[in-house]
Formats: structure tokens, C-alpha cells, sequence
């Protein structure tokens, strides 16, 4: 299996347009050493030919501009992106949809609640129907269904589990102070020839012990990157919400993601979806260090995985 990393930063990307911070700041100045990051969105290969998308950032028409795997081959109109999949409905993780209405319909994977909230408070789905059109795969992640196992037809070499966690709806919808089951993703990528499993979560809140067990079969794990401590945004006078509030799980302290991946037997512990007020960014910085000394990596965009 082959996992490109098109997007690497949480929303609004690093540097964010708006944002002064010392990080965003010392980016552009070039007195921080750090990459700078477009928004998350990998995409996954079992033959290196036919690929899904794992969230469609709004980054996503430059970032496919910069990743030749994705480039059209063949006929005068083509693409190598045979489907999406969608783990919520926030707006950094589904706006790309709207770069890919020059295509054929959109081959898309998401759950009733990531469906309701994409017709109805941010209806980019209707939109599309003015354009290349959706071609809609529910994900039965509902109620008391928690995981869902699925195929994608142009990728035979793949199967994938849908699985529910904590997180959050975006602040448009109805389920965002009223959670619901599918809200929030996680998905399983397993490659059917190898047998080797990718764990993909951008977005969780919570480790608790389903997520656990999932976690400990994949080979590699690429989870919420978003924060290192859970008042950072609030410290660096960046806005008033916690981690928690944002639906993400912070790398530092026990009850933390570091912690969390430490009895993972998995070779690649990558983080994903970085906020640009995290440390980690910043290669200089004891944190970006810390996580080296735990076998951590902090993904790129660009970074290519093979499993
Ligand atoms: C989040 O995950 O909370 C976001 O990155 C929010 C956003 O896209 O604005
Ligand atoms: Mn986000
Ligand atoms: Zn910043």
C-alpha cells in the first residue's frame, strides 16, 4: 500500500493567512526551521495506479499539482482519484470536494451525518450536481452501528473499516453541542494482498478501548497532530477554545497521544492535521525533539509512506 501525504497542517494551514504567532511569523521571516503546511488530505494506493482520497482539503487542486502520482494519464480529460472518503464534514476536510467538479461524478464515501450536514448547512452536494454530479456511498456508521467494513469498486485491492469516535461536528451543524454516532471517523485501510492496515484519524478526541484494539493491529498509525497542549491556542492569545472544545486529543501529558502510541507495536507513528500554534513545527523546539526520543514522526506534505 502506498500513502502520499497531500496535506499535512490542520485548518487554516501553516502559515495561516491571518496569523502573526511566533511560529507563523518565523516561518516567514525564516527564523524558525519548519515547513510550511497545506491542509490535510492523504491519499491511498494498493497498485500505485487507482487512488482514494482521505478527506478533499481546500488545498487539494495544489496540492494534486504537486504530486505526480495524481496527474491525469491517457485520455485528454483523466484522473488517477477514483474516490473520496470523507471522516466528518469540517469545512478543512471537505471544500476540495468543490476542485474536483471538472471530473467525472465524485465516487464518495461518508456517513449519514457527514451526508446531512454536506446537503443541508454547508450543501456543497446539491452544488455538485450543477456540475460533475456525486455518486453517494453511505457508510452505515449510525446509532448503534459503530464500524462498517466496505470496498471501493476501482480499488480492488483494498478494504476498509469505517470506525466511530470522539471528535466533533463542525461548528455549522446541528451536532455540534449534540453529538451523534458518525460525526467523526476513523478509518482502517488494509491492503488485502500484504495484509498490512493503515490507521488514518485526523480528528480524535478520545483513546478509549475500541480504539485501542484497531490501533494495535495497524502497522502504521496516523493520528490528530493538532495540538501539544490543551490551553495552547489560548496561550498564545490565538482564541478562547481548548483542544477539547476542538474535538482533538493533545500530544503531551499521560492521558495524552504520545502516551497513547508508546505500547503501539506499529514501525510508523505518524502525527497529521498540525495546528500552526504546535511546537512540533518548529524542528528546533524540545517537543519536535520529545517525540523523536518516543519514535514520533511529524508528517510533511509530500511525505510518502509504503507499507
Ligand atoms: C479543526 O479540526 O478543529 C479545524 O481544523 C477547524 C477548521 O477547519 O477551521
Ligand atoms: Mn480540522
Ligand atoms: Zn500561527
Amino acid at each position: 500500500m502506498k500513502i502520499l501525504v497531500l496535506g499535512s497542517g490542520a485548518g487554516g494551514g501553516f502559515p495561516q493567512w491571518n496569523c502573526n504567532c511566533t511560529q507563523c511569523a518565523g516561518l516567514r521571516s525564516g527564523t524558525t526551521r519548519a515547513r510550511a503546511r497545506t491542509q490535510s488530505s492523504i491519499a491511498v494506493s494498493a497498485d500505485g495506479e487507482h487512488w482514494v482520497l482521505l478527506n478533499a482539503s481546500p488545498d487539494l487542486g495544489a496540492q494534486v499539482r504537486n504530486q505526480p502520482a495524481l496527474h491525469p494519464r491517457g485520455s485528454p480529460r483523466d484522473t488517477p482519484i477514483k474516490a473520496v472518503v470523507l471522516m466528518d464534514a469540517q469545512i478543512d476536510h471537505v471544500t476540495g470536494l468543490l476542485s474536483l467538479r471538472e471530473g467525472p461524478p465524485i465516487e464518495l464515501y461518508c456517513t449519514p451525518c457527514v451526508f446531512e450536514d454536506l446537503t443541508s448547512g454547508l450543501p456543497i452536494l446539491p452544488t455538485l450536481q450543477h456540475y460533475c454530479g456525486v455518486h453517494w456511498h453511505l457508510l452505515p456508521v449510525a446509532g448503534d452501528d459503530r464500524r462498517a467494513e466496505f470496498r471501493i469498486g476501482a480499488l480492488p485491492g483494498l478494504r476498509l473499516h469505517a470506525l466511530a469516535i470522539a471528535g466533533k461536528a463542525p461548528p455549522y451543524s446541528p451536532h455540534r453541542h449534540d453529538p451523534a454516532v458518525g460525526d467523526n471517523i476513523a478509518l482502517v485501510v488494509e491492503d488485502l494482498a500484504s495484509g498490512e492496515r493503515l490507521f488514518y484519524a485526523p480528528g480524535l478526541a478520545h483513546i478509549g478501548d475500541a480504539e485501542r484494539e484497531v490501533m494495535a493491529g495497524a502497522s502504521c498509525v496516523l493520528v490528530d497532530g493538532t495540538f501539544w497542549t490543551d490551553d495552547e491556542m489560548i496561550a498564545a492569545g490565538l482564541g478562547p477554545h481548548t483542544a477539547a472544545d476542538l474535538g482533538h486529543l493533545p500530544q503531551s501529558g499521560v492521558q495524552g497521544m504520545v502516551a497513547a502510541l508508546a505500547p503501539l507495536s506499529a514501525p510508523r507513528k505518524v502525527l497529521i492535521h498540525i495546528n500552526n500554534s504546535n511546537p512540533i513545527l518548529d524542528e528546533d523546539s524540545a517537543q519536535h525533539r520529545e517525540l523523536r526520543r518516543h519514535g514520533v514522526e511529524v508528517a510533511h506534505d509530500g511525505m510518502e509512506i509504503e507499507l
